[in-house]
């Protein structure tokens, strides 16, 4: 089964799922390190059933959810309401569905360990990005837990934090830092023999204004 077909499948019972893996908090903080400010547009990217952009509407941040899966973004819409500062875009992650500079804030959780390519979803992230907006990612460390990949359809292992730094520095963000978030990301196997307790990272990076000539001159 493929990831898209996976998350085709559990779209609706996919916040049930999820209070499972991860609490409310590891969005608090996600969002905290963007300080966002009401007014502003951000991108939610893997958006799944909206759980960043609920808390992003509830701060008066306008919201383009993304995601591969149009059941997801279903289940989104039914739970949030359309309009009222939502957009939901079905798109995949190495080819964006928004503009090139469109976005103050672009947030992460939990999606890119799913992407074929970490790397060049993370340079889609800074072209959508404004020149001084933020990204925020929030995803698994490095783990060895196998059911994760053959249950869950994770196409990575999470990540090791110098790479993730490396990747954002290479899509030419600053201001990079790549640090535990202080949370965990939990889970059971299907027959309930085994089960995970992962460390989360929580990856932030700022996209460099554009020189003004003036100032090179
Ligand atoms: C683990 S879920 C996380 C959902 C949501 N961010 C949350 O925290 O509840 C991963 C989401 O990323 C989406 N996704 C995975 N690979 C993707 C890709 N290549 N392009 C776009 N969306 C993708 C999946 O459909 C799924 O909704």
């Amino acid at each position: 089964m493929s990831s898209k077909v996976y998350f085709e499948t559990v779209a609706d019972q996919w916040d049930a799922m999820r209070r499972g893996f991860f609490t409310d908090a590891l969005r608090d903080k996600a969002i905290a390190r963007a300080a966002v400010s009401a007014g502003r547009a951000a991108a939610d990217l893997g958006a799944g059933t909206g759980f960043i952009s609920e808390g992003l509407l509830h701060r008066g941040v306008k919201v383009i959810a993304v995601d591969q899966s149009a059941a997801m973004l279903d289940a989104l819409r039914h739970k949030l309401g359309h309009g009222r500062g939502l957009d939901c875009r079905v798109g995949e992650a190495e080819r964006l569905p928004i503009d090139d500079a469109a976005v103050d804030y672009v947030f992460a959780n939990m999606y890119l360990h799913h992407v074929e390519s970490p790397a060049a979803a993370i340079k889609e992230m800074a072209r959508i990005l404004k020149p001084g907006g933020r990204v925020v990612i929030t995803d698994l460390d490095t783990h060895d837990v196998s059911f994760l990949l053959t249950e869950h359809h994770d196409r990575w292992p999470g990540f090791d934090r110098d790479v993730l730094t490396r990747w954002l520095a290479d899509a030419g963000l600053s201001e990079v830092t790549v640090v535990n978030a202080g949370e965990e990301c939990c889970a059971q196997s299907g027959c309930g023999c085994k089960s995970a307790r992962i460390s989360v990272f929580l990856a932030h990076g700022v996209k460099r204004a554009v020189p003004s000539p003036l100032a090179e001159a």
